[in-house]
């Protein structure tokens, strides 16, 4: 197993904590790399067919390197009702990623939340966890622009 993993040691090797084996490697990369898949499957003695099967059917693993900075579009009832659509079509005109994808130069990866808690300045986005509201495409391209 690849030294880098060596934190799954953490945990019995036994196949039902093969969860908390993922969510380390998770914890420790970000996401869930090819590497860490094979050495979950070598340390747990599973064929690296079953994990990625296990990883792909938690919504909680991501298989995706997060890019730097993480945009959060927030597309619950106030910001869908205001345009949340609207702005994720922005993103995927400026950024060229969907939700869930990271742009090919690791900049930016691009997520859709429930809430962001700001529902009065809908629609609302944030950047690294900073907030921007009432966006329009160029209030929206100008955040970017400063990462
Ligand atoms: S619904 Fe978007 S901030 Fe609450």
């Amino acid at each position: 197993m690849d030294a880098k993993f060596s934190f799954l040691n953490k945990v019995d090797r036994d196949p039902g904590n093969l969860i908390k084996g993922l969510q380390l490697v998770q914890a420790a990369e970000g996401y869930v790399s090819d590497d860490g898949i094979r050495a979950v499957a070598e340390y747990f003695s599973i064929p690296p067919v079953e994990v990625e099967g296990v990883v792909s059917f938690y919504a909680q693993f991501k298989r995706v390197k997060p890019g730097r900075h993480k945009i959060s579009v927030c597309d619950g009832t106030a910001c869908h009702i205001k345009g949340a659509a609207q702005v994720l079509e922005w993103m995927r005109q400026e950024l060229r990623i969907d939700s869930g994808e990271t742009t090919d130069d690791g900049k930016f990866s691009l997520e859709t939340v429930a809430c962001l808690g700001c529902c009065s300045l809908a629609p609302v986005m944030s950047v690294d966890g900073k907030v921007y509201g009432k966006l329009d495409r160029k209030k929206m391209v100008k955040i970017l622009k400063e990462f």
